[in-house]
This record gives C-alpha cells, sequence and structure tokens, in this order.
C-alpha cells in the first residue's frame, strides 16, 4: 500500500454529467467542477450526451485545476468512470481522461461509478460501516459491505427509481429539476392528497417500478386529479424503496445508514429514512446536495483510495463496462 502524500484527478462521464473532480490522500476535495447535460424534451439521448461532455470537457478540467490552486506536475494519477453507465458517454469521458494519463504520464485508475458514489458519501457525511441506500436515475441499490466487497441486499428488477419518478414528471410537464432544486414531486408530497391504491411491487428483497409508472399514468389518461395521482405515486414508489431498506438493516444489523445518489435530495426518502433509523435507533446520513448527483469529486476520492492499493490499469487495456455491477468489485481499502 502506497503510504505517500497524493493527489488524483477524477474524470466523471457515466450519464448527463461530466464533472472533472481532484482530491488528495488526506481527504480533502480540491476541486470538483461539473457540466450537467440537460435535455430540451424527453429523457437523456446518449449521444447527444456524450456530444455535450466532449465540448465542455476541455473548460471543466481547467476550471478544476484552477480551483484546486494546483499544477498539472502535482497530480499523481488519473481516476476515471469506467461504468456502469451508458456507452457513449463513458466512451467520451474515457477518451479524454486516457489523453490526460498520457499526456501527463501519470498512472490511470478504474472507477466503478457505484463504488464512487458510496466513497464521497462515507467520506463528506463521516460515516464509517452504513447500510448504504443509493437511489438515481440510472441505479437503486441497497448494499452493505462485507466480506471484502459492497454486496447487494435488493435492487430494482427493471427501471432505477429516479428513472421511474423523472419520466412520471417529464410526463406532466413539470420541469427538470436543477441541481439543488427540491423535486417537483417533493413539494407535492410534503402537501398531501387523496391516496390513491397503485401497483406496489416488491419481490422478496428486489422491487420493479415499470408496472407503477405505467398504471400512475393510465390513471391519468383515466380522468383522475394528477395530483391525487402524482402524490400517491411518489410515496408509493418511495415506500416500496424504504421497506426493502428497513429488511436490509435489520438483516445486516448496520448501526449506520447513508442515503446517496442524485436522489438522495428527495425529502421524502429522507424523512422516511430518518423514521426508520429512529425507530431502529441508528444513525442516519444523508450525502450533502453538492455531492449527491454525479460529480468529479467522488471519483477522484475513490482513485485515491485506490491509487494507495496499487490499483492501475494500463491504458490500452482500459475498456469501458457498461453494465459493471457494484457487488463484482473488489474494495481493498476496507479489509
Ligand atoms: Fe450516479
Amino acid at each position: 500500500m502506497r503510504s505517500q502524500k497524493c493527489i488524483v484527478l477524477g474524470i466523471e462521464s457515466t450519464a448527463h454529467t461530466f464533472g472533472c473532480g481532484i482530491a488528495s490522500n488526506d481527504g480533502r476535495i480540491l476541486a470538483n467542477e461539473n457540466s450537467v447535460y440537460i435535455p430540451k424534451e424527453g429523457g437523456i439521448h446518449p449521444r447527444e450526451a456524450s456530444r455535450h461532455h466532449s465540448t465542455v470537457a476541455y473548460k471543466v478540467v481547467a476550471s478544476a485545476l484552477r480551483k484546486a490552486k494546483i499544477k498539472k506536475e502535482d497530480i499523481n494519477a488519473i481516476a476515471f468512470s469506467q461504468g456502469p453507465g451508458l456507452g457513449p458517454c463513458l466512451r467520451s469521458g474515457a477518451t479524454i481522461a486516457r489523453a490526460i494519463a498520457l499526456i501527463l504520464k501519470k498512472p490511470y485508475i478504474p472507477v466503478n461509478h457505484c463504488v464512487a458514489h458510496i466513497e464521497i458519501g462515507r467520506l463528506i457525511s463521516k460515516c464509517y460501516d452504513p447500510l448504504v441506500i443509493y437511489v438515481s436515475g440510472g441505479n437503486t441499490i441497497i448494499s452493505a459491505f462485507d466480506a471484502g466487497r459492497y454486496r447487494i441486499f435488493g435492487e430494482t428488477l427493471d427501471i432505477a427509481y429516479g428513472n421511474c419518478i423523472d419520466t412520471f414528471s417529464r410526463n406532466l410537464n413539470f420541469p427538470y429539476p436543477k441541481p439543488n432544486e427540491l423535486h417537483p414531486l417533493d413539494h407535492i408530497s410534503t402537501e398531501g392528497g387523496n391516496f390513491i391504491e397503485l401497483p406496489y411491487i416488491v419481490k422478496g428483497q428486489d422491487i420493479s417500478y415499470s408496472g407503477l409508472l405505467t398504471a400512475a399514468l393510465k390513471k391519468i389518461q383515466e380522468g383522475f386529479f394528477w395530483r391525487d395521482v402524482a402524490y400517491s405515486f411518489y410515496v408509493t414508489a418511495s415506500a416500496m424503496l424504504i421497506e426493502v431498506a428497513e429488511r436490509a438493516l435489520a438483516h445486516t444489523g448496520k448501526r449506520e445508514v447513508l442515503l446517496t445518489g442524485g436522489n438522495a435530495r428527495s425529502r421524502l426518502l429522507q424523512s422516511m429514512l430518518q423514521l426508520v433509523c429512529e425507530e431502529r435507533k441508528v444513525k442516519f446520513y444523508v450525502v450533502p446536495s453538492e455531492y449527491a448527483g454525479d460529480n468529479g469529486a467522488m471519483i477522484a476520492w475513490t482513485g485515491v483510495l485506490a491509487y494507495k492499493h496499487g490499483i492501475i490499469t494500463p491504458v490500452e487495456k482500459s475498456t469501458i463496462k457498461p453494465k459493471w455491477r457494484l457487488d463484482e468489485v473488489d474494495i481493498p481499502w476496507r479489509l
């Protein structure tokens, strides 16, 4: 294990965000610069998002170096988000990261995007061994560390929590929430409404959101009051996740819960999990908004942890892994 001081520059590009973060081995985030592609209409088109990433890359990386107040010679290694994610987006990020590593002649570190969401949450929230609820537009995973890996104790069988609520919102013509803004469905759930029964699909420790989404959109077409449908939809989607999380908490016996990922900003999820944690007398942590959505800092920090344990890859063997699962990754820094 390397023990000397090190600074890692990390590139994130798995979906709508191109990010560049810089972190040092003492746990300081020196820069976290991100540019988010927001489609004019519809969901993320991978090719258009990847074009956005290539266009903004130079500006974002230059800005991160300026903010960190370091020279490029101070960087010890380059980390990149190798997967999981959208192929074209991962490819543009990897190409940019490879070019930086080759020009600076620095080691190249592959980082799993899901591991990075967990590690930035642990670092910034200052928790050590939590049950992790990781929710975003692309992933919905309940996980805990055991025997060298982040094991999965529940996940979605189809679409992710964030994708499900964003698709529903788009159908109701709600604007895409900007980072640090409350989701439109959070405003509605705070005000409450008449609860309409919708499909609640939990299979063992896994959940399924596509049937709930279809049924909620059908209710709108059938003329049910949209506010009541939106309220019931958001509460149902969140309750499914909380049920699985609570069972995982009981099973693993963890004494901390960490909510991370883009949808960690959800006030409804936060309040539901807070309640579960109070009842079970465990500590509840939420990743701060700046580090909730995809960001370069989480790749840089996980890069530091990996670099210290000698996890580097030759550039010529560093192909992207769009389907790379969280539980396939060894975590030597927690052994
Ligand atoms: Fe993410």
